[in-house]
């Protein structure tokens, strides 16, 4: 009988998410890549096998019931339990389009879309929710499984009133701000459960979400996620974290 634990992290075909999957890989787990797209998600599979890792392309769109469901499906036929789920998978709508040619992010609230904004919750909020939800039998199968909400410091409200210097993206940012409460409200049902549920702030960092323009590395990005994705008993849960520490909400 294998003892190998399982790891899911969803958006996992590139950026942080993909570092996340690496990195979860190199300690051990056996990490199920969620993509939504079957070209990216198989390639990055066998990239991270040729490097020695035993990994799964999942196929998983965040934003889809049916494919969701399959996703359980695949993976409770194939793993005894989920010892680690990152929700990761995130989209910022516009945002590149919206920076000028100093870099800084130049459209207000009174100009972002609805359709944008709806679309921005659809992944970064409702995603979570759906795949937590889906994947709690097989996340209670275990004693002790950690949760991971890739949130943003964009998510922080007290850094948002207080920092005129931090660009004002109002779907993004409020959409990892809900994500930060549904943290606490998931973290309050699970961790008497034994689940750890907890968000993360990566930082700014170079991916395709901001056109490459981040100053930190996908490296440096997932050291905190990974940090909460193998807590050990008696961590913090509801918590909101950097590399540093908690951070104010
Ligand atoms: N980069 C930053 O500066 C930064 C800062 C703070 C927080 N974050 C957060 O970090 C997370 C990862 O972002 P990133 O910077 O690595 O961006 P990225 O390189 O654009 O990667 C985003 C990932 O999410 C996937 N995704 C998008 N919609 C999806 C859906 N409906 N279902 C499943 N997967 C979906 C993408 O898949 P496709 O390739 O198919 O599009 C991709 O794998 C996000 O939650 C983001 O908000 C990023």
């Amino acid at each position: 009988m294998t003892t190998q634990k399982n790891a899911l992290v969803t958006g996992a075909n590139k950026g942080i998410g993909l570092e996340t999957a690496r990195r979860l890989a190199a300690m051990g787990f056996k990490v199920w890549l969620g993509a939504r797209d079957a070209e990216r998600g198989e390639a990055v599979a066998q990239a991270l096998r040729g490097e020695g890792f035993d990994v799964e392309w999942l196929e998983l769109d965040v934003t889809s019931n049916d494919s969701v469901a399959a996703a359980v499906k695949t993976v409770a036929a194939r793993a005894p339990a989920l010892e680690v789920l990152v929700n990761n998978a995130g989209i910022a709508p516009g945002y590149v389009e919206a920076l000028g040619p100093d870099g800084r992010y130049e459209r207000p609230p009174s100009r972002e879309s609805v359709d944008d904004m709806k679309a921005t919750y659809d992944v970064n909020v409702f995603g979570p929710v759906r795949v937590t939800q889906a994947f709690l039998p097989l996340l209670l199968a275990t004693p002790a499984a950690r949760v991971v909400m890739v949130s943003s410091y964009m998510g922080s409200i007290a850094r948002a009133s207080g920092d005129s210097q931090s660009p004002n993206l109002m779907s993004y940012g409020s959409s990892k701000t809900a994500l930060n409460a549904i943290t606490v409200a998931f973290a309050r049902e699970l961790s008497p459960r034994g689940i750890a549920v907890n968000a993360a702030a990566p930082g700014y960092t170079a991916t395709d979400l901001n056109g490459g323009r981040g100053h930190r590395t996908v490296q440096q990005a997932a050291e905190i996620i990974v940090r909460l994705a193998t807590l050990e008993a008696g961590g913090p849960t509801g918590g909101y974290f950097d590399e540093n520490g908690p951070l104010p909400w």
